[in-house]
């Protein structure tokens, strides 16, 4: 019997790249998914391949569809908001469309759909929340105009949840993947350290899931490398720039 047995979750972006490998991890280990994305048919064959999952396609910058969703699914016992876009992006080069769309997917998602969930959770006193963050959150990184700042934002939010909820008997935490072998890492075209096949990260991401532990954040040294970064002083980050 596995910590997930029986237990019903929503994952939030479960269609490509790290989500659906969550979506995959998780079904072995028992649990009941609520599969939801855009493109409702890469999460009907997902579904198929999956025992005790459903599909719920779902745009996560529409308001009213993730209120509908929540109704449709509901009661649960945890929520995964996985769902993220990415364009690698300089500041002179800032296409306003794009940048707005991934602060809407990223950050103002998770507060749609976290709107919807943490309410029942904390009536019910239960309730298990994992946020898919980034190690692009923990600081303002090179041509990550948008993407950076939504994931910062989505920090932000993890870490006030964390000191809010304490003793409420609903758990929050944060998984912060370093680079990802998706759709989303293609666009790179500089050297990516220590890159991962989606199956390793959903690993790091299940392993979290069991653990006590608030916030994940992976692959070490990489995340090291990353954190250490906001212990140097500015006049040494932006040396010469
Ligand atoms: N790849 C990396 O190196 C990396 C590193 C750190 C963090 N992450 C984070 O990991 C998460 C998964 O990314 P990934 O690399 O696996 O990329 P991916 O393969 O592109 O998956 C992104 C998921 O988000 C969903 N999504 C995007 N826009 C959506 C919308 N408007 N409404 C609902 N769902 C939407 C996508 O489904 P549809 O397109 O079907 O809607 C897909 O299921 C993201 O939050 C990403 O920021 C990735």
């Amino acid at each position: 019997m596995t910590p997930f047995a029986g237990k019903t979750y929503w994952l939030v972006g479960a269609s490509h790249g790290l989500g659906r490998e969550i979506a995959r991890q998780l079904a072995d280990q028992e649990a009941r998914l609520i599969l939801s994305a855009r493109s409702e048919d890469a999460l009907r064959k997902l579904a198929q391949e999956l025992c005790n999952a459903i599909v719920l396609p779902l745009d996560v910058t529409d308001t009213d569809a993730v209120a509908q969703a929540a109704r449709t699914a509901g009661p649960l016992d945890g929520v995964i908001y996985n769902a993220g876009v990415y364009e690698p992006m300089r500041t002179q080069n800032w296409d306003s469309g794009a940048v707005l769309k991934m602060s809407d997917v990223n950050f103002t998602g998770a507060l749609r759909v976290l709107g919807e969930v943490v309410p029942g959770f904390v009536r019910q006193r239960r309730g298990d929340i994992t946020l898919v963050g980034s190690l692009a959150g923990y600081r303002g990184l090179p041509a990550s105009i948008g993407y950076g700042a939504s994931k910062a934002a989505l920090v932000s939010l993890a870490e006030t949840m964390r000191h809010d909820l304490k003793d409420s008997g609903v758990t929050v935490r944060l998984v912060n993947p370093g680079f990802i072998k998706t759709r989303l890492t293609y666009k790179n075209s500089f050297r990516m350290p220590q890159l991962m096949d989606p199956e390793d990260a959903a690993r790091h991401v299940i392993a979290a899931m069991r653990s006590r532990r608030f916030r994940t954040d992976f692959p070490r040294p990489f995340s090291f490398a990353i954190n250490a970064l906001n212990l140097l002083p500015d006049w040494i980050v932006y040396r010469g720039k």
